[in-house]
């Protein structure tokens, strides 16, 4: 008896290797600790030993059977980490978390901007990214000599065709299908051929605005700005108008807010300044109501343009444009 248990003793570990599935280690125990398994009949016989022996006999097999459970179990589990056991779903195993996707941050800041114009009444058109120079340049005034007209500033792509350089477009093509009074907004993705770099993208997004009546006044577009930024930067914010030039307004202004880093103090954002400019607006240009047929001395209206980009950085206070477009989960996941 004692040599059998040392027999199985011996080759348990070489036999329960060899089983390479649920089957066969089912079968491998059965013949050990089943009804008519090898170590239950010398259970079996145990009564017909001595008292010495049977303390001898019973606490080996006490060990033996210990280890066999052991054993199989851990067998089981090993098989079924591989998939082999035909057993394959382990259940015990823990789940493997799915990421949960978020809005890019440049999505965050356009629903904010949007909400805020949305909220003063303005709707919100869209136009193509590919354009032609009439709409890009002739009909928003841009002459053909100016430089912006030049190759360097602008994507072109055959003929007249080209990649938009600004939303302003949108302002013409939404004038000649309708009447004032009107207010839009248009935020879409605009393109420059600029080297990138912190500051520069080849591509970026604007938000247009324009708002044509009646009596639409500078006051006006004051008013509506005052709100945006106010609402966008903080209560505390101020704004100013510096005097500036483009073709598609008179007059024409570069618009400042007062630095949301140290309030106007002056600091290291607003290189000591005290204000960030945020965008261009100015009253539209009577030479665009001709383009789109209006009566201009009966309309007028502002118009407005500003860099998701730009307003996104400040507000968030990133140092760096490339990191919008380079999908770094370590940037995104922080929105
Ligand atoms: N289109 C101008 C740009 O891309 C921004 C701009 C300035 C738009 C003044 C306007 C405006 O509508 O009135 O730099």
């Amino acid at each position: 008896m004692l040599g059998e248990l040392q027999k199985i003793k011996e080759t348990f570990d070489k036999d329960l290797e060899s089983c390479v599935d649920l089957n066969s280690i089912n079968l491998f125990r059965a013949g050990l600790i089943g009804k008519k398994g090898r170590l239950t009949e010398i259970i079996k016989n145990i009564s017909s030993l001595n008292r010495e022996e049977k303390v001898k006999v019973g606490s080996l097999v006490n060990e033996l059977k210990h280890e066999i459970e052991l054993g199989v179990k851990a067998r089981i589990k090993a098989l079924s980490r591989t998939g082999a056991s035909g057993d394959s779903i382990d259940v015990t195993m823990p789940g493997v978390a799915s990421r949960i996707g978020r809005k890019h941050p440049l999505t965050v800041i356009l629903k904010e901007i949007v909400d805020i114009f949305e909220d003063m009444g303005f709707g919100v058109v869209e136009g193509p990214e590919i354009e032609t120079e009439y709409y890009n340049f002739e009909a928003l005034n841009i002459p053909k000599d100016h430089p912006s007209r030049e190759a360097f500033d602008t994507f072109y792509i055959e003929g007249t065709y080209l990649l938009r350089s600004h939303t302003s477009p949108v302002q013409v093509r939404f004038m000649e299908e309708n009447k004032p009074p009107f207010r839009i907004i248009v935020p879409g993705r605009v393109y420059r051929p600029d080297a990138t770099d912190a500051s520069h993208s080849f591509m970026f997004h604007q938000v247009e605005g324009l708002m044509v009546g009646e009596d639409i006044s500078l006051a006006d577009l004051k008013g509506v700005l005052e709100i945006f930024s106010k609402r966008l930067f903080g209560k505390a914010t101020r704004m100013r108008f510096r005097p500036h030039f483009f073709p598609f307004t008179e007059p024409s202004a570069e618009v400042d807010i007062s630095c949301i880093i140290c309030g106007g103090a002056g600091c290291r954002v607003c290189s000591n300044k005290g204000w960030l400019e945020v965008l261009g607006a100015g009253m539209v240009n009577p030479k665009v109501f001709k383009y789109v047929k209006y009566g201009h001395e009966k309309y007028t209206g502002f118009a407005f343009g500003m860099g998701v980009e730009r307003i996104a950085m400040l507000k968030y206070g990133i140092d760096d444009i490339r990191l919008f477009f380079e999908n770094d989960f370590r940037f995104l996941r922080q929105f």
